[in-house]
């Protein structure tokens, strides 16, 4: 009954099933730690940096959506400090891969621009042309996220759109936070948990920041039944994670990947505590 549904429940509830993904995204990070490569190590950044790369010009299209939206230019200035967290994001793990391949080496595979190369306009979020078929060829399981994200985005009822949307950077977030507490056994980790440590702060406010506010406009009008959308939300968890895997050049097994699937979806996980700070 949607009644039931009072903004804490929603906030509470969202803010569990992403900590749990954080619980089960540490586990991914110590069989990284566990099992590093050099390759695996220039694998994730190179493909962070296209993550970040998106994300900065991203958010230009999300500021062009929301000045037409009717916000203020004073809160449309919000994104300029976005972009300039994103493109800071970006050189930071340029230094980082500086650490493994070298200063000016060239990005190892250019191909990775391709990977977050969307665009937002008012018909939805897409692939700019050409980028979505090399993505779906070398990235699968990124793709997989990837497309399940968009389909929230542009197919679900605005409210639980708008709600799902806080797990994607929300995840994100957690996934910083499990590397910014890397062990420091090498110049690598050193400077991977030191990066990481400021991306987290960021990060808490590209997202997980909304969701407080968002409960409190729960609009039953323009949402999906709340316990289908929070399937959803374990949805993105178990794929994000996959995902990662993918990134670190698959530390876990298929039967791993099974294995956390289950616990995502039972609910038995138990939480991380990294977003007390927005709950
Ligand atoms: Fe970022
Ligand atoms: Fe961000």
């Amino acid at each position: 009954m949607s009644s039931e549904w009072t903004a804490d429940r929603i906030v509470e509830q969202t803010i569990r099933i992403m900590s749990q993904g954080v619980t089960a995204m540490q586990r991914l990070t110590d069989a990284y730690f566990a099992k590093r490569t050099q390759e695996a190590d220039v694998n994730w950044v190179t493909i962070q940096m296209a993550r970040e790369y998106g994300a900065m010009s991203f958010y230009g299209d999300l500021a062009r959506l929301a000045i037409r939206g009717g916000i203020s230019g004073r809160d449309a200035d919000e994104f300029t400090h976005i972009i300039k967290e994103e493109v800071d994001h970006y050189r930071s793990y340029q230094i980082l891969l500086d650490l493994t391949i070298g200063k000016d080496t060239p990005i190892p595979d250019d191909d990775c621009f391709h990977y977050l190369n969307i665009r937002f306009t008012p018909d939805g979020v897409a692939f700019f042309p050409g980028s979505e078929e090399v993505v779906a060829r070398k990235w699968p399981e990124h793709h997989r996220f990837i497309s399940l994200w968009m389909d929230n985005y542009n197919n679900l009822p605005s409210w639980s759109s708008k709600l799902l949307m806080t797990q994607g950077e929300g995840g994100s977030c957690g996934w910083h936070w499990c590397l910014a507490n890397a062990p420091q056994t090498d110049d690598f980790l050193k400077g991977t948990a030191k990066l990481e440590k400021v991306v987290v702060e960021d990060e808490l406010q590209h997202g997980p920041d909304e969701i407080r506010r968002l409960a409190e406009a729960y609009d039953p009008a323009n949402a999906m039944p709340m316990e289908a959308m929070f399937e959803i939300a374990r949805e993105m968890r178990y794929l994000d994670i996959r995902e990662r895997n993918e990134q670190f050049l698959y530390p876990l097994s298929e039967a791993e990947l099974e294995e956390i699937r289950g616990l995502i979806y039972s609910d038995t996980l138990e939480p991380a505590t990294i977003y007390d700070a927005v709950a």
